[in-house]
């Protein structure tokens, strides 16, 4: 009988003098943050890809929540949804890879439907985008005729086929804004839509979908870093629940939170948030120390530099969107994306 060998993403590739001198650059980015005995393990990973995105034409967009050996050695684009998003809808690439969850390679999908979309491992879900459907929607609008539905990127396409306009954390304010209404519907993160709701005086009808990672971070825990970390400043996405918002210093997308950080350079930060965005922005405020009662998004992290190699290598797992759906979903993203 025949015997088929599966060949294993895992298995090390050898790190030679050649991939050490190609991946210095790199190297330095992550210095202190990748110890140095793994490096012979990562190095060969970051080179492989650096070749297959040559060869197949291909950027990878990495979201902030991605590990630093993606965000600062393979990513060709960082930054939060809205950031990617935009990125995706300019590049000349012929070849997405998603480092991120599958609702933002739909979006790069999309956005570009004649380019191979890549996600390097399909279990990358969110608790957002699983909080609600096409149907829920239709019911939504039903229940109120003539509101406008303002839509969460952490969806699924079929979701955002069924709505007026989609926003991101970072864009959410201006958006429900730019409608000139007094009502709007916006779902499914209902944190998200009370912290919009905060700022504005919009009425806000939403949906009861939270974050499994930004859900669990408690405004009493905030007080004991304060009692106990002296001038700590303390960062909070909007997915966090109102009462943990409140007792923030700042407010923020991921790429608010970066910018914040790298711009004011707080000497003890504590970002509640994905753990890895920690990491990202120290290496490069080293000046910054980072108190890190994270959260770990599991979706997030089924992401690695050998799945990310593998899918270079194949070019699957791909994103598909069924082309009615998509086509019905294009015009709410980029409805979003032309409000500036
Ligand atoms: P942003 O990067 O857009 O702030 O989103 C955070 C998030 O949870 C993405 O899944
Ligand atoms: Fe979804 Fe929360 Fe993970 Fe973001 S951090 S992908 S919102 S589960």
């Amino acid at each position: 009988m025949a015997v088929s060998v599966e060949h294993d993403v895992h298995a090390p590739l050898p790190f030679t003098p050649a991939v050490a001198e190609r991946t210095e650059a790199a190297r330095q980015r992550l210095d202190g943050i990748i110890p140095a005995f793994e490096w012979p393990l990562v190095a060969p990973e970051i080179d492989a890809i650096a070749r297959l995105k040559r060869e197949r034409n291909a950027i990878v967009l990495a979201h902030n929540y991605q590990t630093p050996e993606i965000y600062h050695g393979v990513a060709d684009i960082v930054g939060d949804s809205l950031a990617l998003a935009r990125k995706a809808a300019e590049t000349d690439a012929d070849v997405i890879v998603q480092a991120g969850v599958h609702f933002m390679a739909e979006t790069s999908k999309i956005l570009c439907p004649d380019k191979t979309v890549l996600i390097p491992d399909t279990g990358a879900g969110c608790s957002l985008a699983d909080s609600i459907t096409g149907a829920d929607v239709r019911a939504m609008r039903a229940a109120y005729p003539g509101v406008p539905i303002v839509t969460y990127v952490n969806t699924s396409a079929e979701v955002k086929a069924e709505s007026d306009i989609c926003c991101t954390s970072g864009n959410a304010i201006k958006i429900v804004e730019s409608l000139g209404v007094k009502r709007v519907i916006m779902i499914p993160d209902r944190y998200l839509a009370s912290y919009v709701a905060s700022k504005t005086d919009i009425e806000i009808v939403t949906w009861q979908g939270q974050c499994e990672v930004h859900e669990r971070f408690d405004a009493n825990d905030i007080q004991g870093y304060r009692d106990a970390v002296d001038g700590v400043v303390v960062i909070a996405h909007p997915e966090c629940p109102p009462e943990v918002i409140a007792a923030s210093d700042f407010a923020g997308s991921t790429a608010e939170m970066a910018t914040y950080v790298k711009e004011k350079r707080p000497a003890r930060v504590l970002l509640l948030t994905e753990c890895s965005m920690s990491d990202n922005i120290a290496a490069e405020a080293p000046d910054v120390e980072f108190m890190k009662p994270c959260g770990l998004c599991p979706h997030m992290k089924l992401m690695s530099l050998p799945k990310i190699r593998r899918a270079l290598e194949t070019l699957q797992p791909q994103v598909t969107v069924d082309p009615a759906i998509a086509e019905k979903a294009r015009v709410a993203v980029e409805r979003m994306l032309a409000v500036k």
